[in-house]
């Protein structure tokens, strides 16, 4: 075969910006997590006086959402792997739209709850299955990057709807804002939704789930856009043969060499939680009005806290494959002890005002944002073999959505029954316990295909 510089060029060309393009199409999926997930913050309290609702009622609608991701993310793995990544994310889209539109035309509590938890089931979904298939179209030495994007998004969904929802609690008055400005917020994600539903369409199937189903021709035209034609036939080798070798048999999930790596995804999956990003994430402003700070500035902190972390999102997406996933881990999550022991400190000696509490807060961001955000998704992406790899991923996502109820359930109790400073420190402790797991027991990936990956397990 007679290839030419020039059609390497361009094979190379073509390749990188088709693997861009459908990971930022899977990506949406991250979008529409940070979308509806941070959606309800601004739409409760006007939902509320609609309802006339109780404070128990108030957190059942606020909680029915997460309720549907714990659950969501418990189906994907098993469901994706019967249909398909692809398939199972255009479901996930049209539970999303369903669920806008649902819970923007309720005129009772419980269409409210139902619809919401439909949502819940997307995101929850989404969550496993948009960082998967990326992990499974992606080149191995872009992988890391590639996921990271999933990270991103879900941030800038977070930072997308604050702005909506407060440009529509703007436009009218607290009547309004009663009747329809709520209505107007939910029903706002239809747009995302849509939108991502109409570009899955483009987007090809995994190439690593079409080898599973013997479509290996199908998967080699995949492989080959990505990887370009000289690289291609032999990672389609390297597939079958690694699927050969796989058992397959959920049980070999948790008996055999592979338990190491379930350990390692639901550690990571569950101590991104337990170690407080969303208690800052959700309560900010609560947070900053107990120190002292007046509404007006608790609200601009709440909007620096978004741009932070998406900044430091870049971080990670510029050094997740050069420096690899441990040491971004290792440095990130020691920020994390810091910042946490400060913003302890602040409330230990009532350090009200002052800029300090924000600035340990904001420190903690920058270092999760650049670490521990996006890294747990990225390696419950790769650290599994294909044929188990749905239900192995789904099983860590949905510790990770239990530790998200957890910490929102949890956190106002603890703020007001042990303080501030202690909560804090709890979460510290929770961090202290991943360095050493991080630094003892996890591998580095980075630039490995997933097949080498299955291989760290068996040595
Ligand atoms: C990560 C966490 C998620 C959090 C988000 C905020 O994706 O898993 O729970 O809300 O980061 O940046």
């Amino acid at each position: 075969m007679n290839i030419t510089q020039a059609d390497m060029t361009n094979t190379i060309q073509t390749s990188k910006s088709f693997v861009i393009k459908i990971s930022i199409v899977a990506a949406l999926g991250g979008l529409l997590f940070g979308y509806d997930t941070a959606v309800i913050a601004g739409a409760i309290g006007f939902l509320k006086i609609k309802f006339d609702l109780s404070a128990t009622l108030v957190g059942w609608a606020a909680s029915s959402a997460i309720w549907g991701c714990v659950l969501g993310a418990m189906g994907a793995g098993y469901i994706s792997d019967r249909i398909g990544r692809k398939r199972g994310l255009i479901i996930t889209a049209v539970f999303f739209a369903v669920s806008a539109i649902g819970s923007a035309m309720a005129n009772d509590l419980t269409t409210f709850i139902l619809a919401r938890f439909l949502g819940g089931l997307g995101v929850g979904a989404a969550s496993m299955l948009s960082p998967l298939y990326i992990a499974e179209v992606s080149p191995a030495e872009k992988r890391g990057r590639l996921v990271t994007l999933y990270q991103l998004a879900i941030v800038i969904g977070i930072i997308l709807i604050y702005f909506i929802n407060l440009r529509i609690a703007q436009s009218g008055d607290e009547t309004w804002n009663i009747e329809t400005g709520w209505r107007l917020m939910l029903g706002s994600e239809v747009i995302p939704a849509m939108v991502f539903l109409l570009l899955l369409f483009f987007v090809p199937e995994s190439p690593r789930w079409l080898v599973k189903q013997n479509a290996d021709e199908r998967a080699h035209y995949i492989l080959e856009k990505v990887n370009g034609k000289l690289a291609a036939n032999q990672i389609l080798e390297e597939i079958k043969i690694a699927l050969m070798q796989e058992s397959g048999s959920i049980k070999s999930l948790f008996a055999t060499q592979l338990r190491k790596a379930m350990v390692v995804g639901v550690t990571l999956a569950l101590f991104s939680q337990i170690t407080g990003i969303n208690a800052i994430i959700y309560y900010a402003p609560e947070i900053f009005k107990s120190i002292g700070f007046g509404a007006e500035s608790a609200f601009s902190q709440t909007v620096i806290i978004g741009i932070v972390n998406m900044l430091f999102t870049f971080v990670a997406l510029w050094l997740i494959d050069k420096t690899g996933r441990k040491p971004l881990l290792l440095w990130g999550i020691s920020g994390m002890i810091v910042c946490l022991l400060g913003a302890g400190l602040c409330f230990y000696f009532s350090i009200d005002k002052g800029p300090w509490l924000l600035i340990f807060i904001l420190g903690f961001i920058a270092s999760f944002a650049s670490s521990l955000g996006p890294i747990p998704w990225v390696m419950m992406s790769e650290i599994f073999p294909t044929k188990t790899r749905g239900i192995a991923m789904s099983f860590a996502t949905l510790i990770l959505w239990l530790g998200v109820l957890a910490v929102t359930q949890l956190t106002p109790m603890l703020m007001e029954g042990i303080g501030g400073a202690y909560t804090f420190w709890l979460f510290m402790i929770n961090a202290i316990i991943l360095l050493v797991f991080t630094w003892r027991k996890i591998p580095e990936t980075k630039n490995r295909s997933l097949e080498e990956i299955e291989k760290i397990w068996q040595s």
